[in-house]
């Protein structure tokens, strides 16, 4: 009897661990959707697959991996002409997000970077304040 209410009190503490962890990780990664699922998804979509070939996919996008560091004035400058990306050229207007603050935008940044890049190394607040002030 003893060693029955010890099993099972040991197996509540376990499940209550878990569902603690799985709370605490499910939270962290939704704190840092909010910036994207606001201002990116209705085009880019919810997974960043994009629509057809109006909107482009991000995981193919040379922005997330070799080009981090141009990533946060693409996105406050928004595209007007053409661009180019891996050997693709596309020619339709993103919008500007000027109004993002360089907080928002690293947890932006940092977000895209491991969702869909190659999961470079976590990009500062002031790294990327730093790369806003040397916009084109
Ligand atoms: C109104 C729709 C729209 C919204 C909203 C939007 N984008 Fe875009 N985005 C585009 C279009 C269209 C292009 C391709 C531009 C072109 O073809 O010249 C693009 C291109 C990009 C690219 C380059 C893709 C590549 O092929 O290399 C990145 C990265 C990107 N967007 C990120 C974002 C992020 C981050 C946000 C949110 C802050 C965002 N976009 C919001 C429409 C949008």
């Amino acid at each position: 009897m003893k060693t029955e209410y010890h099993s099972i009190r040991r197996c509540t503490l376990v499940l209550l661990a878990a569902v603690t962890l799985l709370l605490s990780g499910c939270s962290e990664n939704g704190a840092d959707a909010v910036v994207y699922n606001k201002n990116c998804a209705s085009c880019h979509g919810r997974d960043g697959q994009g629509l057809r070939a109006l909107y482009p996919p991000l995981p193919e996008s040379d922005y997330l991996d070799k080009r981090i560091s141009e990533l946060p004035c693409l996105i406050s400058g928004g595209i007007r002409g053409t661009i180019v990306t891996g050997n693709k050229t596309k020619n339709i207007r993103m919008p500007a997000f000027a109004n993002l603050t360089s907080e928002e935008m690293s947890t932006l940044i940092n977000y895209l970077q491991h969702r869909w890049g190659k999961g470079g190394a976590t990009v500062s607040e002031q790294t990327v304040a730093q790369w806003l002030r040397s916009c084109p």
